[in-house]
């Protein structure tokens, strides 16, 4: 049987998960690829650091360079994460014509047209099936079992932090900085936790999708960001009276009538109805809308060390595969079907809304707040003053149409400097999957 030497770097929770995952499953890879993956050596960053799995002591360096140049080793893993020194790593590895798996989604979002181009221009590969969701083999489904379809939506929870931070605060009505706590306590969520609650992991994660569902590649400073710190546990209440489930999504989709796309990341009030409105805890889902296929579903955990080797096992496999038959290129990472694309400013982005007030309870004030929507052209679909909220100032709940963000963002600072309007109105845009 034919052999590929493989190099880990990095031998932490992935990087040990992967190691263990071989062990576990390396003969039943071979037995299916026809070519056995062996480990030559894991570059760690010290020898005595934690491990989940644990690692042969001789098959251990603290010398990425050395594994990386090593003429015996046919792959690496680039599993240490982090932007600065791990772009060199793969660099220095494609540079050599060598294959690299990694499951960095901020160094992709950071620096991936750089890095694909050096693969390409070094005639090898980078695969990144762990770099989105963890276990769930989005990025193969996209790139090869959907290559035949047009991605017109996706839709994706894909920060297993803010799914169980949010699946808590429903559950028990408990307020954001309580949960958070806890989960950070109970080590679901980091310390400090801002990569995971204020978006920009989600943000990294539906950049790479978009990028691989439209064939442009999405700067992430063009994907609109907002994350779940400053959500209420009384907004999550009175969502779900109204029959919605509030869940921070990742969302592309495509305009009707333009090759624009819109990439986004922000809270949103899912319909009950909707299967993502029940993925709870630390699961992530995609929910994805091809053109031939219609609409499909992928769930399962996003992080972990065992979720995570399973995607690098696949990624490997792709790679051993790759080198056995000498392919280059099978499906390029990018589908370039909408070459021209770009992604569209958040301001035409349009929606639904829900939106929260805290007025001051006489007559006239309802007047008052439909008259700037109705100025703005902006349709009310539902208003509500919920009972049992009595005090100086008492929560007013809309539900609004259609609106293009810009206009809705203005009207809601004209109704915010109403006298009867206390502190600043609270949106959250509402996502019918339509
Ligand atoms: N911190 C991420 C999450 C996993 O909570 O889903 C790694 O991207």
């Amino acid at each position: 049987m034919q052999q590929v030497n493989l190099g880990i770097i990095g031998g932490g929770t992935v990087g040990s998960g992967v190691f263990h995952a071989l062990q576990r499953n390396g003969g039943l890879l071979a037995s299916r690829i026809g070519v056995k993956v062996a480990v030559r050596k894991v570059a760690v960053k010290a020898f005595d650091e934690p491990r989940p799995y644990p690692i042969p002591q001789n098959l251990l360096t603290t010398d990425w360079q050395s594994v990386v140049n090593d003429p015996q080793v046919d792959v690496i893993a680039e599993l240490a994460g982090g932007t600065t020194i791990a772009r060199t790593m793969i660099l220095t590895a494609l540079k050599l014509g060598k294959p690299v798996v990694t499951a960095n989604k901020a160094l992709l979002s950071a620096h991936g047209e750089e890095l694909f181009e050096a693969a390409q221009n070094h005639g090898t590969n980078l695969y990144y099936e762990a770099s989105v969701c963890g276990g769930i083999p989005i990025i193969k489904s996209l790139r090869e079992g959907f290559v035949g379809n047009r991605i017109t939506a996706l839709y994706g929870i894909v920060n297993g932090t803010c799914n169980y931070i949010l699946t808590r605060m429903k559950q028990e009505g408990a307020d954001f900085s309580a949960v958070l706590a806890d989960a950070q306590k109970q080590g679901y969520a980091e310390t400090p936790p801002d990569l995971d609650i204020d978006g920009w992991d989600s943000q990294h994660k539906i950049g790479i999708l978009a990028s691989l569902a439209h064939g442009f590649w999405v700067n992430p400073k063009r994907i609109h960001v907002e994350g779940i710190r400053n959500l209420t546990a009384l907004d999550i209440q009175f969502a779900e009276k109204m029959g919605y489930t509030i869940k921070l999504l990742g969302i592309v989709k495509k305009a009707e009538k333009s090759a624009r796309v819109q990439v986004s990341v922000y809270p949103a009030l899912i319909p009950n109805a909707h299967v993502l409105s029940s993925v709870s805890g630390v699961f992530n889902a995609c929910f994805v809308r091809g053109d031939v296929v219609g609409d499909t579903l992928f769930y399962g955990r996003g992080a972990g060390k065992d979720a995570t080797a399973s995607a690098v096992l696949s990624d490997l496999a792709d790679a051993a595969l790759d080198l056995k038959g000498g392919t280059k290129r099978r499906v390029p990472p990018f589908v370039p079907h909408d070459r021209e694309g770009a992604v569209m400013p958040m301001d035409e982005v349009v929606s639904r809304y829900f939106v929260r007030l805290m007025v001051v309870d006489k007559p006239g004030v309802f007047a008052k707040i439909a008259a700037i929507l109705a100025k703005a052209k902006i349709g009310i679909s539902s208003i509500n003053q919920p009972e049992g909220h009595e005090g100086e100032t008492v929560p007013v709940i809309l539900m609004i149409h259609d609106a293009p963000n810009a206009a809705m963002k203005k009207a809601l600072a004209k109704i915010a400097q109403l006298g009867v309007v206390k502190g600043e109105p609270v949106m959250i845009r509402v996502e019918n999957f339509e």
